[in-house]
């Protein structure tokens, strides 16, 4: 099963745009199995986007993250990606109110980075046989 990280950036959060956005997610049949509202550290997002790190906006990058809480949340995607959340609530790349992992090895990577064990959840959605055959 691949796993992927979504983070509800703080621009998402601050515009009162939570429930609008775990609610594509959940009415696409995502399973959600972590969930928390969280303070960015300067190094975890320094870690987090070091693939980043020679790009000149960088240092603008990092103080966006950290600049207010963000929505962790961890998901088994079934196949199709909620996809037009940017195309429908954001209006620009440096204020693009998600993030989702762009594979399965960084999804494994980014879950490992900002849930601790114990914080993640197993189960079983009722849904699971409507929603696949
Ligand atoms: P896509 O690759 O377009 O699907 O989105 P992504 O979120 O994976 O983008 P990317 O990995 O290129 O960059 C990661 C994050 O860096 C983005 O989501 C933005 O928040 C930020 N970012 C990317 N380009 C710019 C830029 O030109 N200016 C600013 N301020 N931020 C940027
Ligand atoms: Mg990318």
């Amino acid at each position: 099963v691949e796993e992927t990280y979504i983070m509800i950036k703080p621009d998402g959060v601050q515009r009162g745009l939570i429930g609008e956005i775990i609610s594509r997610f959940e009415k696409k049949g995502f399973k959600l199995t972590g969930l928390k509202l969280f303070q960015c550290p300067k190094e975890l997002a320094e870690e987090h986007y070091k693939d980043l790190q020679s790009k000149s906006f960088f240092s603008k990058l990092i103080d966006y993250i950290t600049s207010g809480p963000v929505v962790c949340m961890e998901t088994n995607p079934l196949n199709a990606e909620p996809g037009t959340i940017r195309g429908d609530l954001a209006v620009q790349t440096g204020r693009n109110v998600v993030h989702g992992s762009d594979s399965p090895d960084n999804g494994k990577r980014e879950i490992a980075l900002w849930f601790k064990e114990g914080e993640v959840c197993s189960w079983t959605p009722a849904q699971e046989p409507w929603l696949t055959e």
